[in-house]
């Protein structure tokens, strides 16, 4: 067989396509492969079927951003109950100990007399929550209704005054003078703006163990000044306490019945 120049010069030709296709075969892969697949972006991911659980920009719920409820709990807080109710996402649960989802954690074992102790370690964090206008101090044994605490943070927004929302109660304590004859917020619930988180006297100073809640009173006093304080009586109908009856419904809210 002879090999003429012609048709050596063809298959030559028709050897360098094949390879020059090979080769763009091999680029055109390489290149879908390394560019992370654009054309998955146009794909919409299948639509959620749980609806959204609230609407963020609903002026309410914009409001009940700027709403730290300040929880104390110990051993015996039904945390599941109070997870499950509108608190869930404005709850900042106070713990001794880190736990998961303690959001203060006071490193100190706490009892039913040293609530004062856990007093000043709520009052001095809440002093770094800049972004927060409204506080609610909460017992575990106490429910608030959502619209009226909407309805108040709406009353109170923007006040130039401290503003301390509680059922108050004047005490006297001779030993102490500096929480005798304190005007104070009972401790089932008491709400207040962050004009007086800033003047709370964190260092107040007394002699032995003391109500909690009456200690608060005092370190409002103490900083703000009673005169500069807005004191407002609360609406017990929307604030249940240890228990809630209405209708066919009862639900028992306290644990520890003396308490
Ligand atoms: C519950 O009790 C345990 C053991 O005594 C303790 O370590 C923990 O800090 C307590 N939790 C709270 C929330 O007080
Ligand atoms: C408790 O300890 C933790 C970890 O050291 C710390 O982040 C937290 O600030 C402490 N809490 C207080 C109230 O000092």
């Amino acid at each position: 067989m002879t090999c003429r120049p012609a048709a050596l010069a063809a298959w030559l030709v028709r050897v360098r396509t094949v390879l020059v296709l090979l080769a763009v075969a091999i680029i055109t892969t390489t290149a879908i492969l390394l560019t992370d697949q654009p054309w998955r972006t146009h794909v919409r991911p299948p639509a959620s079927t749980k609806p959204p659980l609230r609407d963020r920009w609903h002026p309410d719920n914009r409001l009940l951003d700027k709403l730290a409820i300040i929880f104390p709990v110990n051993n015996n807080t039904d945390m599941q109950f109070y997870r499950n109710t509108w608190f869930s996402d404005y709850l900042y649960p106070v713990c001794d100990w880190a736990e998961p989802g303690c959001k203060i954690v006071c490193n100190e074992t706490s009892t039913y007399r040293t609530l004062d102790k856990k007093t000043f370690c709520f009052s001095r964090e809440m002093k770094k929550y800049h972004d927060k206008e409204f506080f609610i101090k909460l017992d575990d044994d106490s429910f608030v209704d959502r619209d009226y605490v909407v309805s108040l943070m709406k009353a109170y927004t923007g006040w130039k005054r401290p503003v301390y929302i509680s059922d108050h109660t004047r005490r006297g304590d001779r030993t102490n003078p500096s929480i005798d004859g304190i005007l104070y917020g009972n401790g089932k619930f008491y709400m207040f703006n962050y004009r007086l988180v800033k003047c709370v006297d964190v260092d107040l100073k007394y002699k032995g163990s003391r109500n909690e809640d009456s200690v608060f009173g005092a370190m409002v006093r103490s900083g703000c000044g009673e005169p500069n304080v807005l004191y407002v009586q609360e609406d017990d109908d929307y604030i249940w306490h240890k228990s809630y009856k209405n209708k066919n419904k009862y639900i028992d809210l306290s644990y520890i019945k003396n308490h």
